[in-house]
């Protein structure tokens, strides 16, 4: 996808002398083994000292970043996260914001960053302890799933400041909560505990702080684990789901249930017995033996140690 209007190649880099904003780390390493997580990577919002704020850098990086894992085969699922301990992102970058205009907003067109950002098409999970407030909120909903500590605050505290949510706010979080709530959230500009939101449908997981990256990431490493043609097609018909009348998307899931079933891992794992397929690195297998029949997997010479024998050999064959 080529850069917005107005953003020259390259412009994701860090300024010089500066860290970058986004931590990149793929594969991801999961925080208790110390092993890697084949087929996930972890990105980081690096903002501590901001709470995360999603300046322009931020935005830049965090969309190349993505941009850049959808195109890469060995990419099956991302977890974003907040760097520090209090916030996944406090919003857009207030004091960046004050700076802004009409005129300068429409020109940067920085609404058409997070467009990129829906358009990503390998899973994404947010994984949230503390503040996501603002576009920290819309980018948790803009991600497919939300692992939150108990102690996350959600909000679109747009209002107190004079303006309203802007990247998906007003239309995501209704659709998660449903109008009652999300009016009186929106409207009042009050922080949403994580239990309630979870009441309320925004989050998929509810863990202690403690767990909650981890636990995204064995999410993630589960669906990693899975075909990655029918997870793609999937992620696009829920969404359609979210997005389309129930006529339009009952249209839209036999073409994509189609497609998805002409991939080969799907041919393996239509065995005589599905209940005794599981899946493996190359698609599934029926209690050790090829699905098809008595024959035994060609030797894979991408073979690893037993303890990772779960793990994916990243390809894009469904
Ligand atoms: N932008 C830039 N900097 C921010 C920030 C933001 N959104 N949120 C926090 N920070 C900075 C603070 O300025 C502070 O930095 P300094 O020490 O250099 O001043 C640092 O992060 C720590 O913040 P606080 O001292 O304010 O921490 P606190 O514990 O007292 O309060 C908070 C935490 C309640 C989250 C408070 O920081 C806050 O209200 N932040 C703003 C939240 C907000 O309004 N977000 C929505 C932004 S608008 C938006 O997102 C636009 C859109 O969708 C269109």
């Amino acid at each position: 996808m080529p850069d917005e209007p107005g953003e020259a190649p390259g412009a994701a880099e860090a300024p010089p002398g500066e860290r970058p904003r986004i931590r990149v780390d793929h594969p991801a390493v999961d925080p208790t083994s110390g092993d890697a997580i084949d087929g996930v990577a972890l990105l980081t919002l690096d903002r501590p000292e901001a709470l995360n704020a999603l300046d322009t850098q931020t935005m830049l990086e965090l969309v190349e970043a993505l941009e850049g894992l959808d195109t890469d085969e060995t990419c099956r699922c991302v977890v974003i996260t907040g760097a520090g301990e209090r916030a996944f992102a406090a919003g857009a970058d207030i004091k960046e914001m004050a700076e802004a205009t009409p005129v300068s907003l429409t020109v940067a067109n920085s609404f058409a960053r997070w467009e990129r950002i829906r358009r990503v098409r390998v899973p994404i999970i947010a994984a949230v302890r503390g503040f996501a407030l603002g576009g920290g909120c819309e980018l948790a909903m803009a991600c497919d799933m939300i692992v939150a500590a108990d102690d996350a605050v959600f909000g679109q505290p747009e209002i107190r400041i004079g303006v309203i949510p802007g990247a998906g706010g007003t239309q995501r979080l209704t659709r998660a909560l449903g109008k009652a709530k999300a009016m009186e959230v929106i409207l009042t500009g009050r922080n949403l505990p994580a239990l309630e939101a979870a009441e309320h449908g925004l989050i998929t997981r509810l863990v202690t702080r403690e767990q909650t990256l981890p636990e995204a990431l064995r999410l993630a490493a589960e669906i990693a684990a899975l075909p990655p043609l029918a997870v793609r097609a999937a992620k696009e018909s829920v969404n359609r789901a979210f997005e389309l009348s129930l006529e339009a998307g009952l249209e839209f899931e036999p073409a994509t249930s189609s497609f998805s079933s002409a991939a080969r891992t799907r041919r393996r794992a239509c065995a005589p017995s599905w209940r005794s397929v599981r899946p493996t690195g190359r698609g599934a297998e029926v209690d050790g033996r090829h699905p098809h029949g008595n024959e035994r997997r060609r030797p894979d010479h991408h073979a690893r140690p037993a303890r990772r024998a779960q793990r994916l050999r990243p390809s894009h064959e469904g």
